[in-house]
């Protein structure tokens, strides 16, 4: 009798509620089952209230955990030790054991930049527009800011409120102006006239609001690259309307699998290389999720 789970194998969860919808399931132990390594990843749906005894019960017999929402802020309350970069994003995606020591950081920056490098656009120089103040605009911008990837950052957000207090608690670099604006708003022209790197870090176009998109499409322009952080649908009605204005595009899908690759090697010491998938069966997964649910 053979199976690929032993005495000997380590768990691996995600913490999220809800998990029907994630690929992070298939996308590790596709990587752990290729890689011959001895590991499982379990989907746990934690409602808020158990998500305690829900890392207790990891610390205690697991080996590590990813964290989604709407987990991503109190997770980072349980950690012994968390990483320069969740204590400026005052958020955790990963957490793994160090010497008994339960250990908190995020990934999804380093998905990001990787991504963003696969569609060509060279990072440093860039007047970047963050559209959204919720968990990812201020980790990416948070990020941004901690590794001086941008010469200026641009929060454009529905609500003045929520933008300016996401503002007031950067931790700012003298060199950055950092600035926000509300979207669709006559003043924030301006800023998307400047733009060279524009992040929807929104939820407006996800499966099933595919209709839907954060940004009128006369604020595109060629000189643009144009990131969306949601990878369902694949294409976005805001991407088709940024590539139809001649921008550089990219979705959320190779995020997705470089932060995951990334929490990969946090709990394993290996580092998984992303030619190990299929990009377009992994499209296909996230797609067949949406109507799964
Ligand atoms: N590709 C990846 O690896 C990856 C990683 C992380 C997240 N994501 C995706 O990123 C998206 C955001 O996730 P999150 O964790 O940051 O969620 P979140 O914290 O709930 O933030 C959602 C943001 O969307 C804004 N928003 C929602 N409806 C809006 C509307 N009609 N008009 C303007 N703004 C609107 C919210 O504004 P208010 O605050 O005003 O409500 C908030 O700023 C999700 O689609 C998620 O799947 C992708």
């Amino acid at each position: 009798m053979e199976s690929f789970i032993t005495g000997r194998t380590q768990t691996i969860c995600l913490l999220g509620f809800p998990t029907a919808h994630s690929i992070s399931p298939q996308i590790h132990n596709h990587a752990f089952r290729s890689l011959g390594l001895p590991y499982v990843y379990i989907p746990l749906n934690v409602a808020p209230r158990n998500l305690a005894a829900a890392i207790f019960t990891m610390r205690c017999g697991m080996s590590g955990a990813n964290v989604t929402i709407p987990h991503k802020e109190a997770a980072l309350h349980y950690c012994d030790e968390i990483s320069p970069l969740s204590a400026v994003t005052g958020t955790v995606n990963t957490l793994y054991l160090k010497d008994g020591r339960l250990c908190g950081t995020t990934t999804d920056p380093a998905g990001f930049y990787k991504a963003l490098a696969a569609a060509g656009h060279v990072l440093g120089d860039d007047h970047v527009v963050i559209l959204g103040n919720g968990g990812t605009a201020r980790t990416l911008g948070a990020s941004l800011l901690l590794d001086k990837k941008c010469r200026s950052l641009v929060f454009a957000a529905r609500s003045e409120k929520k933008a300016a207090l996401l503002v007031s608690q950067l931790k700012k670099d003298e060199n950055i102006p950092v600035d926000y604006c509300v979207l669709r708003s006559p003043e924030s022209a301006e800023f998307f006239d400047r733009c060279t790197l524009l992040i929807n870090c929104t939820s407006v176009g996800m499966h099933p609001q595919t209709k839907e998109t954060p940004l009128d499409a006369k604020f595109f322009h060629p000189e643009m690259t144009v990131f969306d952080v949601i990878y369902n649908p694949g294409i976005t009605r805001f991407l088709t309307e940024a590539a139809a204005a001649g921008c550089k595009t990219q979705n959320g899908l190779l995020m997705l699998l470089y932060q995951g690759l990334e929490s990969f090697r946090y709990w394993t010491g290996v580092s998984a290389h992303a030619s190990l998938f299929d990009i377009t069966e992994l499209q296909a997964l996230a797609d067949k999720g949406n109507h799964s649910k």
